[in-house]
């Protein structure tokens, strides 16, 4: 890492992976003073160039080892396929650099502690891009829970539910040795997150999960708008999944993540909670990166009806992400011990859970 950033003001980053995700970075970053991508890595060449001569980058490579040879990077975004998650974070770290990675952090645990281990041991950021906790209608039912209105949460249900969502039938998304897990790792770890950060990070204490892959080995259930299918490749992953999760203190959430099933078209986010003084039900319909569900509180008070419908915003999904990865890192060394990975370890470790608990078909402690 160049150790001239905090003098010279300029935080110099490079965005590894150009696809959907890797441009959701360079457009955040773009939107930061003093933050400059110097560097692009993927695979497109003609996208490549592409970005290049629209974002005028300065240099730009095929493979990601290329650019963690730069000697002036202060940062890395890593928005590549989840194999490679760990490879690349681990050798950024090691060289000094701070890591943005997207989810889910890794494969599995074991990835995912060796990235926090590497964090640590190099004394820098590891951050994970978990955008849907920082939707407008989560942050404020997060308020609502906060400031006592529905009393203890003691039962929660969280869901997002495709028709016809599997993302590149026959890419990496659908292999299981590239991708780690079909939706439960790719949908689901963004809505076991935004669970478990609305009801203030309970710990796991055991999960009973079951998967289902039914439609996507059949060439079904292919979402028409990434590239076309091809069913000669292998699809091992799960279409659909759903999860009975125990949380300390009694608490229970229960999950679902598909891909695919016979539903509604258009995709479902939604969460229920309970709690000793009230519940609250937010629902979204139609994907989008930053929806605004309907949020409603159920509640009363002095035994009479105190139902509220609490205003959202979208909120800065990817944009938030990136503005607190640039903050922590400016924030100085002190706090960056806090932004080591491990809370999205704590994702991945609940997930491989899921996963042994459907192989298994029994209930596994943690
Ligand atoms: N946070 C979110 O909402 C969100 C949404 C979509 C994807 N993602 C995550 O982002 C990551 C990428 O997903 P995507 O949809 O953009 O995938 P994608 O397949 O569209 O893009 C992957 C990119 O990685 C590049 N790449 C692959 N191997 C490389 C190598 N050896 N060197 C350099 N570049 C390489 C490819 O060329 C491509 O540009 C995944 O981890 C996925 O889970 C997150």
């Amino acid at each position: 890492m160049n150790e001239q950033h905090t003098d010279r003001q300029v935080l110099r980053v490079g965005v590894i992976g150009i696809g959907w995700a890797g441009q959701q970075h360079i457009e955040a970053y773009r939107n930061i003073d003093g933050v400059e991508v110097v560097a692009l890595a993927g695979m497109e060449a003609g996208l490549l160039a592409e970005l290049q001569g629209r974002y005028g980058i300065r240099d730009c490579f095929a493979g990601w080892e290329e650019l963690l040879e730069l000697e002036d990077l202060d940062a890395v975004s890593v928005a590549v396929p989840t194999f490679l998650h760990a490879p690349i974070a681990v050798a950024a770290l090691n060289r000094g650099l701070h890591v943005l990675s997207e989810k889910p952090i890794a494969r599995n645990g074991t990835e995912g502690q060796q990235m926090v281990d590497a964090a640590r041991r190099a004394g820098r950021v590891l951050d994970v891009a978990f955008n849907h906790r920082l939707r407008g209608d989560i942050q404020t039912l997060k308020r609502v829970i906060e400031a006592g209105d529905l009393g203890r949460p003691y039962y929660a249900k969280a869901s997002w539910l495709r028709r016809e969502g599997i993302p590149m039938l026959g890419s990496w998304f659908t292999s299981r040795d590239l991708a780690g897990g079909g939706p439960l790792a790719d949908i689901g770890v963004h809505v076991l997150d935004y669970a478990l950060h609305l009801l203030g990070e309970p710990k796991v204490l055991s999960v009973s999960a079951s998967v289902h892959s039914e439609l996507g080995p059949r060439g079904r259930g292919g979402n028409a708008r990434y590239t076309a299918m091809d069913t000669s490749l292998a699809f091992d992953v799960e279409d659909f999944a759903s999860a009975f999760i125990r949380l300390e203190g009694g608490g229970t959430l229960v999950l679902e993540a598909g891909w695919a099933s016979y539903r509604e078209t258009e995709d479902l986010m939604d969460f229920t909670v309970y709690g000793t003084d009230g519940g609250a039900e937010l629902r979204s319909v139609g994907a989008s990166n930053t929806p605004v569900g309907d949020l409603r509180v159920f509640t009363d008070k002095d035994g009479v009806n105190a139902d509220y419908v609490p205003a959202a915003s979208p909120g800065l999904a990817h944009q938030g992400v990136v503005d607190s990865f640039v903050g922590t890192i400016r924030a100085g060394a002190a706090v960056w011990g806090q932004h080591d990975g491990s809370l999205a370890l704590t994702r991945a470790r609940v997930i491989d859970a899921c996963y042994r608990s459907a192989a298994e078909y029994r209930e596994v402690v943690l």
